[in-house]
């Protein structure tokens, strides 16, 4: 085989940080016992920090192509668990930040990276849940881990607009859950409720008034955003509730107090989807499969880039104005 294309990210002598489609050869791909002819991969919000440096540390190494997903069939395989033909899917680990990522037409990774494409899913399906879908999942489980049900009462979505809040809208509301949405996008109402969510709030009122403690209004939350909103939600939860931390869109600091931990109990659980075991990866794979329907992720699934088109997104999604998931067809 030749050379193939890939959208790779370089940094200059001056470390400036530059992106573009580029072809390159199976030899210079990182290394690994599968190799993936890849059809389909996503946009995150990582992905656009990675191809545009706004993300320092996203990267720990130059060049690398992007992308932290991918989906496509296996072309070869030294790991016995894979074949030629098989369908397989990889989120996350340190694609595009060690490792070159899903944005080309091959991707070479670790066995222990790659899940089996579950049944009832496309590959494309795949991607428009991809880490985004993975993480709203994980969220769930975590919190459900930790004694949260629907029946005690609504769970509050942040960035509710975005890739990981519209699939957390969508699950929860299919799992049973009362869904409150936060949002900066007010237009979005009607796409929301179409998810599932049953009251709408604007992200203006999502902030603390200086009162640790507010009066409780949720059960539950899963946060996108972080900063001034996560310290809102830890004032507004209720006793012994779950705040799962996934985001930090609207900043990376936290300014609280303890008094949600020792007067209410409040639980606030970090979701980092990279350090999964294998054996929760595939449950929540097969829950993803099986408990979404498939017209719901078609109604967040807004948008289908080639790699030309992954700059445009970026901006899209880095100036928080994206709705829903991008799907990224590698041809
Ligand atoms: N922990 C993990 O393993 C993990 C995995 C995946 C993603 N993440 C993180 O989760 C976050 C969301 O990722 P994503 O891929 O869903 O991104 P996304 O599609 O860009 O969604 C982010 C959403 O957050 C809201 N937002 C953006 N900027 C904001 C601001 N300045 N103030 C308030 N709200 C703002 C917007 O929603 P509204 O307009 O509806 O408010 C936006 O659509 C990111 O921080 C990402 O790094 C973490």
């Amino acid at each position: 085989m030749g050379s193939f294309h890939a959208f790779r990210i370089e940094r200059d002598p001056e470390g400036a940080v530059q992106a573009a489609v580029t072809r390159m050869r199976l030899e210079d791909l990182s290394e690994g016992e599968v190799l993936i002819r890849a059809d389909w991969s996503s946009v995150n919000y990582k992905d656009a920090l990675a191809a545009t440096g706004d993300g320092h540390g996203v990267m720990r190494r130059f060049p690398l192509n992007g992308g932290i997903d991918v989906a496509g069939e296996v072309s070869e395989s030294s790991d016995p668990r894979f074949a030629p033909g098989d369908e397989v899917l990889v989120t996350g680990h340190r694609l595009s930040e060690t490792h070159d990522g899903g944005y080309a037409e091959y991707v070479r990774v670790p066995g222990d990276w790659v899940i089996r494409l579950p049944e009832g899913l496309s590959l494309r399906e795949a991607m428009g849940l991809g880490t985004a879908g993975f993480t709203a999942a994980l969220a769930l489980h975590r919190m459900e881990e930790n004694g949260q049900a629907p029946a005690l009462g609504p769970i509050v979505v942040t960035g509710a607009t975005g890739g990981v809040g519209s699939l957390a809208v969508s699950i929860f509301a299919h799992r049973g859950y009362t869904v409150h949405a936060v949002t900066t996008k007010l237009d979005q109402r009607a796409y929301l409720e179409s998810l599932g969510a049953e009251e709408i709030l604007p992200a203006a009122e999502a902030r603390p008034t200086g009162k640790p403690l507010q009066s409780a209004r949720f059960a539950g939350a899963v946060d996108c955003v972080g900063g001034a909103p996560l310290a809102w939600l830890l004032s507004v939860v209720s006793p012994l509730g779950n705040i799962a931390a996934i985001g930090n869109a609207a900043g990376a600091e936290l300014r609280t107090t303890v008094l949600p931990f020792i007067l209410r109990g409040v639980n606030l659980l970090g979701i980092n989807s990279t350090f999964v075991a294998r054996e929760l990866q595939e449950e929540i794979w097969t829950r993803l499969a099986t408990e979404l329907g498939s017209s719901e992720l078609k109604r967040i699934v807004r948008n289908e880039v080639s790699l030309e088109g992954l700059p445009t997104v970026f901006e899209l999604l880095l100036s928080g104005r994206a709705v829903g998931r991008t799907v990224v067809r590698i041809d």
